[in-house]
């Protein structure tokens, strides 16, 4: 099937078979392997990306139904900056160990602040919740989205 959507701002047009998932899709047609893909059927969070400004887990979505739409992934939301002092605290706060997790978790992350300019602990872990990590720990990983929280805080005039 013909599909015409946009990619992190720019214009897509693919041919695809119908059963093709969305993660599949920007791992393999358009080597946007950020993406990554755990357990393919929609708990883990490692495949989340941003669709019409929405988080979705992308191994859950066919491509097909993205024609017309506009899809944000890692690569989009890292190449912009706008997750910057995101991906910098993950960094100083040793948010990651083997960053298979770490993609889904800023995606999910920059949605969360995004929402909510102050989150609690708590809010940050059930926004979380859908995001597993396998070897950090959940600890640093809120540490750092707490930082960046009161950094964006501190920034604002
Ligand atoms: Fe999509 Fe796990 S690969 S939720
Ligand atoms: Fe390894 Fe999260 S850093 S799964």
């Amino acid at each position: 099937m013909q599909i015409s959507l946009e990619v992190n701002g720019e214009r897509v047009d693919a041919h695809v078979p119908p059963r093709l998932n969305l993660a599949d899709f920007l791992r393999e047609h358009l080597q946007l392997t950020g993406t990554h893909v755990g357990c393919e059927h929609g708990v883990c969070g490692a495949c989340t990306v941003r669709v019409n400004r929405e988080i979705v887990r992308s191994c859950l979505v066919l491509a097909v139904q993205m024609h017309g739409g506009s899809v944000e992934t890692i690569e989009g939301l890292s190449d912009s900056g706008e997750i910057a002092d995101l991906q910098a605290a993950f960094r100083d706060r040793n948010a990651l160990q083997c960053g298979f997790c770490t993609p889904g978790m800023l995606v999910a992350a920059q949605d969360l602040l995004k929402q909510d300019a102050e989150p609690d602990r708590e809010r940050i872990r059930e926004h979380l919740s859908g995001n597993y990590c396998r070897c950090t720990g959940y600890q640093a990983i809120i540490d750092a989205i707490e930082t960046t929280a009161r950094q964006r805080r501190e920034r604002k005039p």
